[in-house]
């Protein structure tokens, strides 16, 4: 498998991106990380993020066992917690064709949240299907399919501390 993006790559961006955050938000910062692709990015973003920060986990599903999108997005875990009057920031491994982070982003600002963005690992924009708002993006990469850090294909691969390319 071909390396993308390199463990020094990855920290260096997240560390960037984790100041940023804290810049914006300097107090009250619940970060809403999507199960499962996002686990290893929240990890490193609430490491690198310096004072007070709360944590909560979705999940949903919007792929099969396979490489392309189905475009039906399904709630499989919700919430622990209230999201009201909160600096929401919802943590997501990748924007693709964006149909799964404007379905997030709709039923979380149903929620009431002070202020809700977003933070992505990775971006695909030429595979977009809908406009919508990322607010941190980590990288933007070409249309190729990419699994590590978190990132499966077929559920295999997200223990990889690098993103490589699968070849499909
Ligand atoms: P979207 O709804 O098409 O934007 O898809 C977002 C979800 O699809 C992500 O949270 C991933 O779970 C999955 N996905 C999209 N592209 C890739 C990829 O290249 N590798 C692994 N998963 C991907
Ligand atoms: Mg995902």
């Amino acid at each position: 498998m071909e390396v993308l993006l390199t463990e020094t790559q990855i920290r260096t961006r997240v560390a960037q991106l984790a100041a940023e955050i804290r810049r914006d938000f300097p107090t009250d910062l619940h970060m809403v990380a999507v199960l499962k692709g996002a686990f290893m990015f929240l990890s490193d973003l609430v490491r690198h993020t310096t004072g007070a920060v709360s944590l909560d986990f979705m999940a949903v599903s919007s792929y099969a066992k396979a490489t392309s999108s189905s475009g039906q997005v399904r709630l499989l875990k919700d919430l622990d917690s209230s999201l009201e009057d909160r600096n929401v920031l919802i943590v997501e491994d990748i924007v693709d064709t964006g149909l799964t982070l404007v379905y997030l982003q709709e039923i979380l600002r149903a929620r009431g949240p002070k202020s809700l963005r977003t933070a992505c690992l990775l971006s695909k924009p030429s595979r977009r299907q809908v406009d919508v708002r990322v607010d941190y993006v980590g990288f933007t990469i070409e249309d190729r399919f990419v699994v590590g850090y978190g990132l499966d294909y077929a559920e295999q691969y997200r223990n990889l501390p690098y993103i490589a390319v699968i070849e499909s």
